[in-house]
């Protein structure tokens, strides 16, 4: 099988939060508990594949980010194009330019692994099966997060939304350490979220996910996290379904919480979190408690805080946010539940 140079195919991503995180994997990209993420719209990755056969053997790769030549990603997304060759076979022996970008500026401390490798992986899909896309939409997005997983574990989540759950869930009859699902039944309540992210700090990320992941490995809390979290998944879907906002804040916290507890309790400890992220929390807390309103945060592997809340809300919460943000002098991205990954070309 050979490709034929044609146009360029462009696929937008977008980003997930972590509801319930995965901190921790084993073997090739596998769990080592299950999680559930809410999938975003404002904050995207676009990726841009141009690709054309070529007589020797092997493939060639030039990647470029924000229209930049960037030799230092080349070697992940190589690796990461050479471990789905089995799906992708028409790649065998290609040139390959990858041209990515993001739709949050750069320094904001945003993680992105998650829209890049999901963006990168409908592409690379629909470039080798272009009529898959057409005929089938469910199946090709199964195959694309089954493909994004082996570049990133958590962009296999981002094909799905509003939710999408990942991993084996023995509570769970379809749940696969493979691939994301879509979370079934969501109730309305839950089908208009809010993401405002608070911007602590923009620095970029201090340490990766992967050296994180590898933390868990002999962490002497591992076994009870991994059990915890797949406790709570199917939980999580229930109060989904049931639109129970006092059970979803509860669960999304304590995860959020849990997350660090595991760095700052890992064999090298990490404190990611800041000063401002415990003042915004406590702030969001309280917020909560005067008011009664259903809002509460999680945190990603930085200091930044997501404020979650429905948008029927958005009003209130806008006041005391601005309020609050303005007296603090941070930055915020606006972001919401989305509908999914896009095919722009
Ligand atoms: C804290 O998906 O970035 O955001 O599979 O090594 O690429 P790799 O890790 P990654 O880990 C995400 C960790 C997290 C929690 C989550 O998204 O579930």
């Amino acid at each position: 099988m050979s490709i034929q140079p044609k146009d360029s195919i462009i696929w937008r991503c977008p980003s997930n939060i972590a509801i319930i995180k995965y901190w921790g994997k084993r073997g090739n990209q596998i769990p080592a508990n299950s999680s559930v993420s809410l999938t975003l719209s404002e904050s995207f990755t676009e990726v841009e594949l141009e690709f054309e056969g070529k007589k020797e053997k092997g493939i060639e790769l030039e990647y470029y980010f924000e229209n930049q030549k960037k030799p230092e990603f080349e070697e992940r997304i190589l690796r990461f194009v050479q471990t789905a060759l089995n799906d992708l076979p028409v790649f065998l022996n290609s040139k390959v330019i990858i041209k990515s970008k993001n739709s949050f500026p750069h320094s904001a401390g945003i993680a992105s692994s998650a829209s890049s490798f999901g963006a990168l992986a409908l592409a690379l899909l629909d470039a080798s099966f272009p009529r898959n896309y057409e005929n089938n939409n469910t199946k090709f997005l199964d195959k694309a997060s089954f493909i994004a997983r082996l570049g990133s574990g958590s962009a296999c989540r981002s094909m799905f939304a509003p939710f999408a759950l990942w991993g084996e869930n023995q509570l769970l009859k379809e749940s696969y350490d493979e691939m994301a699902i879509p979370v079934s039944e969501v109730h309305p309540e839950f089908r208009d979220i809010q993401d405002d992210i608070l911007i602590v700090d923009s620095s970029p990320k201090k340490f990766s996910s992967s050296l994180g992941h590898s933390l868990m490995k002999g962490h002497a809390f591992a076994e009870s996290r991994f059990a915890q979290a797949n406790q709570r998944t199917p939980l999580l879907i229930n109060v989904l379904a049931n639109g129970d906002w006092r059970k979803f804040i509860n669960i999304t916290e304590s995860e959020a919480l849990t997350l660090h507890a595991m760095m700052l309790s890992s064999e090298e400890p990490f404190i990611l979190m800041k000063p401002q992220t415990l003042q915004i929390i406590e702030r969001i807390q309280n917020f909560r408690k005067e008011t009664g309103l259903p809002i509460c945060f999680t945190l990603d592997a930085g200091p930044n805080v997501h404020v979650i809340y429905s948008s029927k809300i958005k009003d209130e919460v806008n006041s005391f946010l601005n309020t609050f943000i303005n007296s603090i002098g941070i930055d915020v991205i606006n972001d919401k539940s989305g509908n999914g990954p896009v095919k722009i070309r």
